[in-house]
Parts: C-alpha cells; sequence; structure tokens
C-alpha cells in the first residue's frame, strides 16, 4: 500500500505519532480490531472408560481422558464459560479396534455413551463428532485398508455408517477429518436419507499430514497403532495452499455447512485464503501441537505460556477464523470471564 492510500501523505511524524495510540490499556482496547471471545472457542474432550476416571495426558499438560459419567460437570464448566460447543474424541480399548472399525457403528461405543449422557445433562452446549476411522482401526488409519493401501470408495460406506450412527446418538454436528475424496456428499446423503437432515457437517476441508498431531495420538491411542506409518496419500501435503482451495471448493459443492483448516498457526495463510475465497464459516484446528509445544515451554520457564497461547488465538482470529477448536479453551475463557469481572 502506497503512503498516501495509507493516510500519512498530508500529515506524518512529528504531527502524526501511531503510539498515542497505544499509550494506555484504555485506548488500546478501544482501537483493537480483534478480540478474543469465548463464544469463538470450541473444547476437544477426550472420553475413556470407567467410571470416576480421569487419566492426564502426558504430552498434553492439562488436559485429561474422561470417563463418561465425568463429561457432563466438563461440559457444565463449558457452559458457564460461554463455550458454545464442545468435540469429542474417544480414546478406545486395544480390544475393540479391529481392521475394519466396526466399533465405529456400535450405538454403544464410548463417543455415543457420551454424546448421550452429555445431551441429558446439558443440551444446551453443542457436541461435534469427528468422523474418521483412526480411534477404531487396529492399523490406525483413517480409512479402511487394503494390501497397505487406505481405500476410498470402500471407506466411505463406513464413514456414512459412522456419521448415522452419531447423528442417531444426538450429535449435533458430525466432523469428516479423513480426508477421503467425496467423503462430504456420502455422509450428507446418508445423514438426509436416514432422516438426520438438521445434522450439521463440518469438513475438516484442508487437513495438512502433519507432525504437530503427535500429542492426540497419544491421547486416543493411536500412536502405537499407527507405528512408522503415515497419512500422507490422503492428508494434504504442507507445501500446498492452492490444492487446499480445490479441497474446499469440492466441500462446499457437496454441501459442507462449515469448513476447517487444520493444523492452525502454521498455515494462518490457508486460513486466510479460504475465508476470502468462500466466504463461508471457516474454523480452525490448534492443535494437540502447538498447543503441547507451548505449555512444554511454559514449564521450563521459557515462555508465558498463557499469553503466548492468548497471542495464538487472536493470530487466528486475525487471519479470518470464524471459531477455533483449541485445548486452551476452557482455560482462556476462563480468564476471559475474569478479566470481565464475572
Ligand atoms: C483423526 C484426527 C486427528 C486429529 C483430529 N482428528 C489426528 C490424525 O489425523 O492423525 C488431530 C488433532 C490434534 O492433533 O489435536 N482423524
Amino acid at each position: 500500500m502506497s503512503a498516501k492510500a495509507m493516510g500519512v501523505s498530508l500529515a506524518s511524524f512529528p504531527a502524526l505519532r501511531l503510539r498515542r495510540l497505544r499509550r494506555t490499556e484504555w485506548l488500546r482496547r478501544l482501537v483493537a480490531e480483534h478480540r478474543l471471545d469465548a463464544a469463538d472457542l470450541i473444547q476437544p474432550l477426550f472420553v475413556c472408560e470407567g467410571r470416576r476416571h480421569r487419566e492426564p495426558v502426558p504430552s498434553l499438560p492439562g488436559i485429561e481422558r474422561l470417563s463418561v459419567d465425568l463429561l457432563p460437570a466438563a461440559v457444565e464448566r463449558c457452559a458457564e464459560l460461554g463455550i458454545p460447543a464442545v468435540a469429542l474424541f474417544p480414546a478406545t480399548p486395544p480390544e475393540r479396534k479391529s481392521e475394519g472399525a466396526e466399533e465405529a457403528w456400535n450405538p454403544d461405543n464410548l463417543v455415543c455413551r457420551a454424546i448421550r449422557e452429555i445431551k441429558r445433562h446439558v443440551p444446551e452446549v453443542g457436541i461435534i463428532g469427528d468422523v474418521a476411522l483412526d480411534p477404531y482401526t487396529t492399523h490406525g488409519q483413517d480409512g479402511l485398508v487394503r494390501d497397505g493401501v487406505v481405500l476410498n470408495d470402500e471407506t466411505l460406506v463406513a464413514l456414512q455408517r459412522q456419521a448415522v450412527t452419531l447423528a442417531a446418538a444426538g450429535c449435533d454436528i458430525v466432523a469428516p477429518s479423513d480426508m477421503m475424496d467425496g467423503r462430504i456428499r456420502a455422509v450428507r446423503e446418508a445423514l438426509d436419507r436416514e432422516g438426520f437432515a438438521e445434522t450439521v457437517v463440518l469438513s475438516y476441508a484442508a487437513k495438512y499430514a502433519s507432525a504437530f498431531y503427535g500429542p492426540f495420538r497419544d491421547a486416543v491411542g493411536s500412536r502405537a497403532a499407527l507405528g512408522t506409518a503415515d497419512k500422507k496419500t490422503y492428508q494434504m501435503s504442507p507445501a500446498n495452499v492452492q490444492e487446499a482451495l480445490r479441497e474446499v471448493a469440492l466441500d462446499v459443492a457437496e454441501a459442507a455447512d462449515m469448513v476447517m483448516v487444520k493444523p492452525g498457526l502454521p498455515y494462518l495463510d490457508v486460513v486466510r485464503a479460504v475465508k476470502e475465497h468462500f466466504g463461508l464459516p471457516t474454523l480452525v484446528y490448534h492443535v494437540s501441537g502447538e498447543y503441547a509445544m507451548v505449555k512444554a515451554a511454559g514449564r521450563l520457564g521459557w515462555l508465558d505460556a498463557e499469553a503466548c497461547l492468548r497471542e495464538c488465538l487472536l493470530a487466528f482470529k486475525r487471519a479470518g477464523a470464524d471459531a477455533i477448536l483449541t485445548y486452551a479453551a476452557m482455560e482462556v475463557a476462563a480468564r476471559l470471564a475474569e478479566e470481565r469481572g464475572a
């Protein structure tokens, strides 16, 4: 932008001093272009078997897996803090995993029980359920595998069953995170056919084959299953941004209600591009590794973790994100409430 376009041709230093508007806290607040709001945050929650059982996830400091009976209290807390929705992820017991991921459409699987329990106690909070097979497969891939290849079209049928099972349990938003081609159309068709026309589809449209998912895989227990394999034949290459727009265009054509970019911070350019091109609700996933590295540095005394997390979330807003899935949702929302004097 030229100096003239920026309005600095008539007045400039010393008459114009940009520091004038940074002088006090109230002035800085007054001219803030973006602000954090609990209403834009989504808390991911990990569910495990057991009763009154909570297990810390060592690589995700501050995050615990909770048994189904403990979830309503956690979600109640989200409601109090003004967090509109939670995203559920199951730590499926190894004996329930299989080659064909059949547990994914068991109406009594962990995540379905969790959905029913939450809806019974805190119906006003939205529930997002992941659609992908990795919590349920012995090989840890998001799709069905034959001869070492992740199968596309065969996986779509499994994803349809999983999505319908989630919707039937009361899930408000199903979120395909598997990156198979054609899954949004397949899932939408299955939902509509089974009477779930109101169920929202949130597409993990631009999901990259990222090394930042490590702690998440610990939390759901898919890291060991996956071993040295990777997801590069279906998740996107970190080198590409034009391709992300093609992915989103297809998902929009297949009737996705909202799209997501994942991971977050290393892909702010993608968030911006998607929001500008399509203008539809654009979410971003501040993933496990992004959260863990800030927390780890905080524990070492190398960073102020709370300030860094807030700065990250604000960066998502600045890039154009409408909402943010983040492990920091509850802690940041609690601090925002405190600051409001609530
Ligand atoms: C599984 C899934 C992953 C995440 C969300 N859903 C991991 C993966 O693709 O291996 C990652 C979330 C995070 O790292 O916080 N389909």
